[in-house]
């Protein structure tokens, strides 16, 4: 199939790149631009492992044609951490101890920045309710929750 041209900016870094026009975001991130910090686990827009942020906007890079993407800005995992320091996120996730295979870490983080950036001081509920569709298999989800609250009042 003709490979078309994919102009988008990624954390920030302006890209000129030809993609297969059935390539979705997260094989261009993680095949083309080598960012494997975004994950890809169910391939079925099932559990949010491979979240990233379109324009400041949770969408699931598994489900989303690269293409969709031109002339956005997204942001991937690799992204959060500036000048070499983590983001806040990132530190309530290491100081709660919410990462255990690390699997949903990614998607999560990125949720939860979503969330911080629309409602910065969201309730236990409300975090709740916002990562419902991010799973995560190993932590029960508490110590997430306690994690997103941590960052939200740092
Ligand atoms: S890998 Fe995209 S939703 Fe599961
Ligand atoms: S830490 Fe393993 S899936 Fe969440």
């Amino acid at each position: 199939m003709k490979k078309e041209i994919l102009n988008f900016k990624v954390n920030g870094t302006p890209y000129e790149i030809e993609v297969e026009p059935q390539m979705t975001l997260n094989e261009v991130l993680r095949e083309q631009l080598n960012l494997t910090g975004t994950k890809i686990s169910c391939a079925e827009g099932e559990c949010g492992a491979c979240t990233v942020l379109v324009d400041g906007k949770p969408e699931l890079s598994c489900s989303m044609l690269a293409l969709a993407a031109r002339d956005k800005d997204i942001t991937t995992i690799e992204g959060l951490a500036k000048d070499g320091e983590l983001h806040k996120i990132q530190k309530g996730f290491i100081e709660k101890g919410a990462i255990q295979c690390g699997f949903c870490s990614p998607g999560m983080m990125l949720m939860i920045k979503a969330l911080l950036d629309e409602n910065p001081n969201p309730t236990k509920e409300e975090i709740t309710a916002y990562i419902a569709g991010n799973l995560c298999r190993c932590t029960g989800y508490v110590k997430i929750i306690d994690a997103a609250k941590a960052a939200a009042e740092a």
